[in-house]
């Protein structure tokens, strides 16, 4: 049975984030991307991957910095909108209604309907193709009392974050509990 096919990027799900950028003028903006990952623990860093064309890269090139807003379920629409609408001739704050807050340590605002935000300053960027990278070194975390347990943790059950599936190109609530880190120590044969 066929298993190999042409190289593409099969990593699914992704995560799916609301990026924030301000210019040096005009509003700020915001856009989905699914092309997002951590790259570095000390100092922590996440990179977003951008193509050249889109409105959110001229930003990102004139201000070097970006705030990574986590959306919840319930932001499943107004992730899509910004996804398929330009900030280029579109305020994307006036068409979802999503609300600005000011940033402690950049410019571009968090989003404040997401329950967690990242604060960033561009470190590195690398033109790769399609896309370029832009590698973020993290700031400032901002996270909603709403979503943490009793001991300061981030609750999965509580946040009810996005995955997003490429090729197939659906949303989709993040499932069960099926293990956890190291839970295999001491089990194995
Ligand atoms: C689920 C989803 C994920 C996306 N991921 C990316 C991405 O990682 N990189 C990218 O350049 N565009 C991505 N896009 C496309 C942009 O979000 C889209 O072209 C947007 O309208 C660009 O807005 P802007 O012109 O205001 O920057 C994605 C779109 C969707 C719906």
């Amino acid at each position: 049975m066929k298993k190999e096919y042409a190289p593409s990027t099969d990593l699914i799900p992704t995560p799916v984030v609301l990026v924030t950028t301000q210019g040096t003028e005009g509003h700020a903006n915001i856009v989905t991307l699914a092309w997002v990952g951590v790259v570095n623990s000390t100092p922590p860093m996440v990179s977003i991957g951008v193509r050249p064309e889109r409105h959110t890269y001229r930003l990102l090139k004139e201000r070097g910095e970006f705030c990574v807003n986590v959306p919840h379920r319930g932001l499943v629409h107004e992730v899509d909108v910004c996804g398929t609408v330009s900030g280029k001739d579109t305020d994307k704050f006036a068409l979802t209604g999503v609300t600005p807050d000011k940033a402690s340590r950049v410019t571009p605002p968090l989003i404040r309907q997401c329950p967690i935000n990242m604060e960033c300053r561009v470190a590195h960027t690398l033109d790769l193709g399609s896309h370029t990278l832009f590698i973020g070194e993290i700031l400032a975390v901002h996270r909603d009392a709403s979503i943490l347990d009793e001991k300061g943790k981030i609750c999965l059950e509580a946040f009810e974050p996005i995955a997003y599936c490429p090729g197939v190109h659906d949303y989709r609530a993040v499932g069960e509990k099926i293990g956890w880190y190291g839970f295999t120590k001491g089990k194995m044969p």
